[in-house]
């Protein structure tokens, strides 16, 4: 696609069906978040040959923690494998790394590879990835309001200055809304993903499993994209002159 007007500035994904991929050919579900990673690493090097400035994964809710210890600890040592593997790559990128989400039962192994990745791209800005891990997006709200109920509490703000650009500045990381959010394997919710942040998206459910979720498949969901005609509760252009 060559019409850049046309991208999506922030592109969400939600990476669902590794375990239907692995169950389909007999293997245990841990073998599909492996292909999952598999996958997502040259799905990611494909998007950064694309004007697309930032790109949200949903890679571990809160909600996750409720599944088999032996998942949760090979999602775990997944993600640490992760950031140590891919940090030259996404330096050589240019891509900054940031993380959505509650430090709160995570290992000290983990957290220092997730903050050494986000030290070490940093400086970057043209590009952005943003990893929602052992992330809510209900509780993403509740974190905010907290902060602000405490800057009224200590006079640093009046009530009066509680605007959706506040709370804007005061999520996880400050990022643009969500234009597109795409959810594999045919399940059709959002699951408590960046509640805030994708008031206006548009939504694409292909029923393919992440997995399997490749460069074709995400060109194929950019066409979609592009055909969308995004009204944000006004009317468009082309509708206004119809009428
Ligand atoms: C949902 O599929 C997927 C997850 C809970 C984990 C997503 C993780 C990856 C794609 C691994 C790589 C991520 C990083 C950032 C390294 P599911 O297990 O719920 O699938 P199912 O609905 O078919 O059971």
């Amino acid at each position: 696609m060559d019409d850049d007007e046309k991208l999506p500035v922030h592109v969400g994904i939600i990476m669902d069906g590794n375990g239907r991929w692995a169950k389909k050919r007999g293997l245990p579900r841990s073998m599909g978040h492996r292909e999952g990673a598999k996958n997502l690493k040259k799905l990611l090097k494909y998007i950064y040959t694309k004007n697309i400035k930032v790109v949200s994964l949903f890679a571990f809710s809160t909600e996750n923690f409720k599944r088999d210890a032996s998942e949760v600890s090979y999602l775990m040592q997944l993600i640490e494998k992760f950031c140590k593997d891919e940090k030259e790559e996404f330096i050589g990128q240019r891509v900054r790394v940031v993380f959505s989400g509650s430090s709160n039962n995570l290992s000290q192994n983990l957290l220092k590879a997730m903050h050494e990745l986000e030290d070490a791209t940093r400086e970057f800005s043209d590009k952005i990835l943003n990893i929602c891990f052992n992330y809510g997006g209900r509780n993403e709200i509740v974190d905010a309001t907290r902060n602000i109920a405490m800057m009224v509490k200590n006079n640093e703000i009046d009530i009066d200055d509680i605007t959706e650009e506040l709370l804007d500045n005061n999520m996880y990381n400050k990022l643009p809304p969500l234009d597109f959010v795409i959810r594999t394997s045919g399940e059709m919710r959002i699951s408590n993903f960046m509640l805030w942040q994708s008031s206006y998206a548009e939504y694409y459910f292909p029923s393919v499993l992440f997995p399997d979720f490749d460069s074709r498949e995400f060109d194929i969901a950019l066409s979609e994209y592009s055909k969308r005609k995004r009204r944000f509760g006004g009317v468009v252009v082309d509708e206004k002159e119809n009428n």
